[in-house]
């Protein structure tokens, strides 16, 4: 989808402070830091590793690698409301040096071989040509490269109108895990890791309602929670874990 829809719609400035006061500052992602901190823990490279971190939100992540992991971080957002928020937090953080944020398409990358490795969460959704996207993504590898992301996934279809309605309104693209792999071996990647996290996503939602009812809280937001929880749990939502490799 187009920049101007995401500011507008789902990343106003208020859905964005909804997401933060359940999974933390930084993170509009399930499981916020803790959850960041594990994927990243997996991307086995040595400081000083150049990232690519598509999607990159409110800089949550691209921070730990920075602060935790001692990674360089190019983070790449479609959100202006997301990035200006990022900014300021990257500079008061005193990451200036070793986190760069800029503001584009992640079906735009111009440059060749330059990352390490591309890490991303939950924002492929957001992105139609699947086919462009990791084709991209793959020639802004370095030979051995890995890719490493999450994302919000679907059962095959048929689906119910119900989660139909949900798709269609956020503008989403969903995939199955299968169609995932499919894809990204079709683009070139390989040694392709896959793994469904939909139990690890219903317990995180469970955890997100628990917090929620502790505090006074935003019927609103309480409902679309519930909502969340409902569609996963109902099967026709799921969470994917990707990983993969450019060739050496
Ligand atoms: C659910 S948020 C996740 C943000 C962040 N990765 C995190 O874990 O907190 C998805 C992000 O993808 C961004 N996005 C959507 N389409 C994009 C595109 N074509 N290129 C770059 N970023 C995009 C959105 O602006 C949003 O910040």
């Amino acid at each position: 989808v187009d920049s101007q829809f995401l500011d507008s719609n789902q990343y106003t400035p208020q859905g964005i402070s909804s997401y933060e006061s359940i999974w933390g500052t930084g993170f509009v992602s399930p499981g916020g830091a803790q959850t960041a901190r594990e994927f990243l823990a997996e991307l086995d490279l040595g400081a000083d590793a150049l990232v690519l971190d598509v999607g990159c939100g409110l800089g949550g992540s691209a921070f730990l690698m920075a602060t935790e992991f001692n990674f360089r971080v190019e983070g790449l957002d479609f959100s202006r409301n997301m990035l200006e928020r990022a900014r300021t937090r990257c500079t008061a953080l005193g990451l200036d040096q070793k986190v760069l944020l800029q503001y584009g398409d992640a079906l735009e990358l111009s440059a060749e071989g330059r990352y390490d490795a591309v890490y991303s969460r939950d924002a492929f959704l957001h992105i139609a040509s699947k086919q462009r996207l990791f084709r991209n993504l793959l020639w802004a590898l370095r030979p051995g490269g890995t890719l490493l992301f999450t994302d919000y996934c679907c059962s095959p279809k048929p689906w119910s109108g119900g989660f139909r309605n949900y798709v269609e309104s956020h503008h989403y693209s969903l995939h199955t895990l299968l169609e995932y792999e499919g894809l990204m071996r079709e683009a070139g990647f390989v040694d392709i890791e896959t793994r469904d996290l939909s139990e690890q996503f219903i317990r995180t939602l469970d955890e997100d309602l628990a917090l929620l009812s502790q505090k006074e809280s935003d019927e609103t937001l309480v409902r679309a929670w519930r909502n969340k929880l409902s569609r996963a749990r109902s099967g026709e939502q799921k969470w994917g874990f990707f990983k993969a490799r450019k060739s050496p």
